[in-house]
């Protein structure tokens, strides 16, 4: 950092964004004011703010601190060491603001995964290149300290995994539904009047918002430069509580998962990505992980199985991760952003899933006629999946049209591809079928 280093001193912030999080790291800085001294060896001060509305009432005081319209000027201020964007929006004045403060030398501090997910390779080079700390605890899963955990934690271990439940939104209406045994737009809507859910939720039921977070933690887990778009993504639209309901009948709970992996395909490592709602046999620590809560298992080859959970978001718990930055900077205790210089991270190609072999629930809608059964277990069988066990439900909705649930025994993921393709516009099918991968014990 160019300025103000000295550790007797204190450390000097500008906030851009006085939303949820802003406000929430303004109330932190005060009421925890003499702790936090205490444990960073020095105060951290607010010197200048940013927003888009100067006078709106934010329910702190702010009039003391200094104001910029334009919000990139924060990165441009001598006197300001570490600037804390708390905006939002993966490019924009977010991106112009976080490049700007570390051309300058300044530290950065964000809270934003759609940010870091999309440019955090090039903010850690900007960062490197000026000497400059760059972290962004909060950016995945609120105020759990993962990012420290994999970064710090395990860094000993070679990862075999990492995964998690990393959207708060989709477990709330996915542990909602299994409760109340409404679908999934009556409980959407719900979510969205109790405020667990935006009033666009695209990012966090199509599962990008869960994109996001985990090209973070598979970057720092595995070493490899970050790379959202090979993350392949399925969201929780097309669950039915239909599907919560024959999940529960045997033994599972259904939760979006995001997992990401490393294995070696014709002798090259290649990082799995993906991101999907699965099944979840009940005692597996993620089962019952419910509500907005947020959760990641880390497996490291030393450490065993770590389980990380807690709020995924909301003003405290965030604003617990972005000031716990802080702290570190304050005390100078700042490493590689991904945990290593980004020259030692690896492009590793995305992997290729399908010789990999799951469990799979399998959900079809059919029309209620003879021979659809034995339509459906010919494409299995032409394709070799083996069926463990199969359930036909009554009339879904009385309109002629029945529910066929399966679960299939361990088997290629290129197997359950080809029997879907073989039934491709067949004339049984009343609509696209719904693949659950079942998460190993
Ligand atoms: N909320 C959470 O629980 C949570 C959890 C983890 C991470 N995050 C991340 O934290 C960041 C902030 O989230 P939030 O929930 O605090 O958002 P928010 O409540 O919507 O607040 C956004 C703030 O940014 C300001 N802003 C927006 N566009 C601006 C612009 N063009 N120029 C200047 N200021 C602008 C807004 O100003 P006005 O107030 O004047 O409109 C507002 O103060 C996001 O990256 C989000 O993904 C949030």
């Amino acid at each position: 950092m160019a300025t103000n280093a000295s550790t007797s001193s204190p450390l000097r912030i500008a906030i851009a964004g006085l939303g949820t999080v802003g406000v929430g790291v303004i109330r932190l800085l005060g009421t925890n004011r003499d702790l936090i001294a205490a444990r960073a060896g020095r105060a951290i001060e607010v010197v200048a703010v940013s927003a888009r509305e100067r006078h709106k009432d934010r329910g702190v005081e702010t009039g003391s601190y200094a104001w910029e319209d334009d919000m990139t000027a924060l990165g441009a201020r001598d006197d300001v060491d570490v600037v804390v964007e708390l905006v939002g929006g993966s490019d924009g004045p977010a991106l112009a603001l976080s490049r700007a403060a570390l051309k300058g030398g300044k530290g950065l501090v964000t809270a934003n995964k759609a940010m870091v997910a999309h440019h955090g390779l090039e903010l850690a080079e900007a960062a490197e290149a000026a000497g400059a700390p760059l972290k962004f605890e909060a950016a995945v899963a609120g105020g759990i300290p993962v990012v420290k955990g994999l970064r710090e934690g395990t860094s000993a271990n070679a990862l075999t995994k990492v995964y998690g439940i990393l959207n708060g939104t989709c477990n709330y209406i996915l542990s909602e539904m299994e409760e109340t045994g409404a679908d999934f737009a009556e409980t959407l809507s719900e979510a969205q009047a109790l405020g667990y859910a935006e009033a666009d939720p695209t990012f966090d039921i199509e599962g990008i918002d869960a994109a996001h977070k985990l090209a973070i933690l598979a970057a720092i887990g595995f070493g490899a430069k970050v790379d959202f778009a090979s993350v392949a993504t399925t969201g929780i639209v097309q669950v039915r509580a239909a599907d919560i309901a024959q999940a529960d009948a045997l033994g599972f709970v259904i939760r979006l998962i995001a997992e990401a992996d490393v294995q070696d395909e014709d002798g090259t490592p290649k990082l799995l990505q993906r991101v999907r709602p699965c099944l979840v046999a009940k005692g597996h620590p993620l089962s019952s992980v419910d509500g907005p809560t947020n959760a990641v298992v880390a497996e490291g080859n030393f450490s065993g199985r770590l389980l990380f959970q807690g709020a995924g978001a909301g003003d405290g718990p965030t604003a617990s991760a972005v000031v716990a930055d802080l702290i570190d900077i304050a005390r100078s205790e700042v490493g590689a952003p991904f945990s290593m210089p980004v020259d030692q991270l690896q492009a590793l190609g995305p992997a290729q899933p399908g010789h990999r072999t799951e469990r799979t629930y399998l959900r079809f809608t059919v029309k209620d006629r003879p021979g659809v059964l034995a339509e459906i277990t010919a494409a299995m069988r032409d394709a070799d999946v083996s069926i463990e066990s199969l359930i036909q439900q009554g009339r879904e909705h009385g309109g002629g049209e029945v529910l066929v649930a399966m679960v299939t025994h361990e088997g290629p993921e290129a197997n359950v591809t080809e029997a879907l393709a073989l039934l491709e516009g067949s004339e049984s099918l009343t609509g696209e079928p719904l693949v659950l991968p079942i998460l190993p014990a």
